[in-house]
């Protein structure tokens, strides 16, 4: 029978505070799963998250960093697996920086830096300090890496953003080579696009929609939910035999041409 139970696990989620990180956390402790919620600058929207979740009856501890230095991942997973006396098997590495939207030719080397750091050596970095624990204890376990549409199709003055998922693409399925003899499975979601909670308000959020929707065959963004179900299920026993692979959830956006709908 088909089981999405997650007792007993320890899920890290990174950008806990954001949109699909707040639906992530959710999900995960819905499912049974103790939390770890990593954030950055959000530590009050992931005390808030923390609060809702022990009322469940699950447990969630904060933890506060930068992805983009390691000494802060160590520090963060260390505070992490201290507080729980016990690994933290499923990693979701959903951290992501796209702010920095510019032509290439007008880059700067700090908004090259910035987001590759971010996007593609924070995932790295954290996928070390939790992977190099379970391997040491003999401990089965799960990192998925959220990357983007971007990934797949170029966008542009979205180069930065663009090779930084790539990039986790090609990481997801190294990893998953290392990592299989150690029944660590590794996968990825890539994520069309999805409305999140921080661009309410933004003045360019209507001529964003404009211009995406028409792209998605299903013909509506995507809500943090949709990418938080698909990593659930890869993360508990449905995805025992899925490794090395991606997942694209984008309403069909990457399908191909968009059929002409009269309207
Ligand atoms: N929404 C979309 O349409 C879309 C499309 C494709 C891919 N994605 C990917 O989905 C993931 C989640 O994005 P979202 O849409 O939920 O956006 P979001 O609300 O902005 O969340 C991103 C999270 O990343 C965290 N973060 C950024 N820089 C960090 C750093 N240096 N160290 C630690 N954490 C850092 C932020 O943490 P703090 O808030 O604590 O600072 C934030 O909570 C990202 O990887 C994004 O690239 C989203």
């Amino acid at each position: 029978m088909i089981s999405l139970d997650l007792s007993g696990h320890l899920t890290m989620i990174t950008g806990a505070g954001g949109g699909i990180g707040g639906a992530l956390a959710a999900d995960f402790s819905d499912l049974g799963s103790d939390v770890v919620l990593s954030c950055h600058n959000s530590r009050k929207e992931c005390e808030k998250l923390a609060e809702q979740i022990e009322k469940k009856g699950q447990k969630a501890f904060i933890v506060q960093g930068d992805i983009s230095r390691s000494e802060d991942c160590r520090r963060m997973v260390e505070e992490a697996q201290n507080y729980f006396s016990r690994p933290i098997d499923i990693l979701v590495n959903n951290a992501g920086f796209f702010y920095d939207v510019v032509p290439l030719v007008e880059m700067t080397d700090a908004q090259v830096s910035k987001t590759i750091d971010i996007n593609l050596k924070g995932t790295m970095f954290m996928s070390r300090e939790v992977c190099s624990r379970l391997v040491a204890d003999d401990h089965p376990g799960r990192v998925i890496n959220i990357t983007s549409g971007a990934a797949h199709s170029g966008r542009e003055n979205f180069s930065n953003y663009c090779a930084s998922k790539a990039g986790v693409l090609g990481f997801t399925r190294a990893l998953a080579l290392e990592l299989a003899p150690h029944h660590i499975n590794v996968n990825s979601v890539s994520v069309g696009y999805v409305e999140v909670g921080k661009w309410e308000g933004d003045d360019q959020k209507d001529a964003v929609r404009a211009g995406i929707i028409p792209r998605i065959l299903l013909r509506v963004p995507g809500k943090p939910e949709d990418i938080s179900h698909m990593v659930a299920y890869l993360a508990g026993e449905c995805g025992d035999w899925i490794t090395g692979s991606d997942f694209k959830i984008d309403g069909g956006e990457s399908c191909g041409r968009v059929p002409y709908i009269v309207p």
